[in-house]
């Protein structure tokens, strides 16, 4: 394959910015991959009725293939063909928040799209995201576009384009640098049954968010299992994520995920004077094993702490400033060369839920509750 295309078109005249979105559109309808911005991460977007196309998607990502991708419209159009008649309550959500970062697993029409972007379910996951960019890409490409975030699988999300360089350069066709995405943070994905509406994984739209739409707003049993426990595990007795009783209904759910290279441990705590003293324990156990040691903290608590590297992820009161800079963060510690992190958890309200969803994913499960 030919050297990845960089179109950065975040300071571009609109003449320019129209000309590389046409040229990302047509590397697309060619059977192409293309990364893009939208408002939560960089997307690795394919034409979704494409099955080569989308397998090149699987192989630059090194990603199982068994999960399922996010289909990506621009209009509410164009679910005629691709998902069978649904009900008022995912309409009504629909219309609150799209274009948003909602994504609605709804029954498929067979054979809309490729079998590889489904991974063989019967439903398909779809959204509408709220970026100018990414929609006129959609758009213009005129058919819909399966894109999961566009980094290594595995590795932390991608909120700036060079992010997706650093992961997939020369492994995918081109990259639509648009600046950094808004969120920081993954869609929130939703199953709905009627009135029923299911979390598989918390996102930039909360339960509350949900909530004022419908009473009937439930966590995934699997997510609610991760909330409460595994109590006591610990990265200091070396056990590692353990198995979930319950299998995730998002498949990419079961997956480690958002990792920096070193090993991280989460320590969350009602009390915050105890958790500070929890991650410094650790900090100071791992410098003493020679470790090049990094706390992932708020900007509130940052003097608190002594360690090699202290990297901020926003602010305790402002938990959409920690969503904006926590891949940001993870990766910083890589760039560092730290060995050992240990993250600090932040409360499980509001965006709060996805924040520590993505941090018990980043340390494998390895949390200790004080
Ligand atoms: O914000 C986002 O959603 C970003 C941007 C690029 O749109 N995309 C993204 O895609 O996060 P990805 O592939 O990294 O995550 C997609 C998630 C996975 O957990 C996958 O298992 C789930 O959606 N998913 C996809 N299709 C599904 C389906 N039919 N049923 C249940 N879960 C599904
Ligand atoms: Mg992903």
């Amino acid at each position: 394959m030919n050297a990845t295309i960089y179109w950065p078109i975040e300071h571009a005249p609109e003449s320019d910015r129209e000309r590389a979105i046409r040229e990302a559109a047509k590397q697309i309808r060619a059977g192409g991959i293309v990364a893009f911005p939208t408002e939560t991460v960089y997307g690795l977007g394919a034409d979704a009725r494409n099955t080569r196309a989308v397998e090149r998607i699987y192989a630059a990502k090194g990603r199982p293939s068994d999960n399922p991708l996010i289909v990506h419209i621009a209009d509410r159009s164009q679910l005629d063909g691709l998902v069978r008649p649904y009900g008022e309550t995912a309409g009504r959500l629909m219309e609150r928040f799209w274009p948003g970062p909602l994504t609605l697993v709804l029954p498929a029409v067979p054979g809309a799209v490729s079998p590889r972007v489904t991974g063989g379910l019967t439903t398909i996951a779809v959204r509408m995201p709220a970026h100018q960019t990414a929609l006129a890409l959609i758009a213009a490409a005129g058919t819909p576009i399966a894109a999961p975030s566009a980094n290594r699988s595995g590795r932390p999300s991608p909120t700036r384009a060079e992010h997706v360089r650093d992961d997939l350069d020369g492994k995918i066709d081109g990259l639509l640098d648009d600046g950094p995405a808004g969120i920081g943070l993954e869609s929130t994905v939703v199953e709905v049954d009627g009135d029923k509406v299911t979390v598989l994984r918390p996102g930039g739209i909360t339960l509350d968010d949900l909530r004022r739409i419908t009473p009937e707003v439930a966590l995934d049993p699997s997510l609610e299992r991760a909330k409460e426990g595994p109590a006591g595990t610990d990265g200091d007795s070396g056990t590692a994520s353990q198995p979930t009783l319950l299998t995730p209904r998002s498949p990419g759910m079961k997956y480690a995920h958002y990792a920096p290279r070193g090993e991280m441990i989460l320590v969350t705590g009602r009390s915050e004077q105890d958790v500070v003293i929890a991650v410094q324990s650790r900090i100071d156990a791992a410098a003493r094993r020679g470790e090049t040691t990094g706390v992932l903290t708020y900007a509130e608590h940052a003097s608190l702490y002594q360690a090699d590297h202290i990297v901020i992820c926003g602010s305790l009161l402002d938990p959409a400033a920690s969503a904006q800079s926590l891949y940001e963060a993870l990766r910083q510690f890589d760039r560092r060369g730290v060995t050992y992190i240990v993250a600090e958890g932040c409360p499980e309200e509001g965006l709060g839920l996805a924040l520590m969803n993505r941090l018990r994913k980043a340390s494998a499960g390895r949390v200790v509750r004080v």
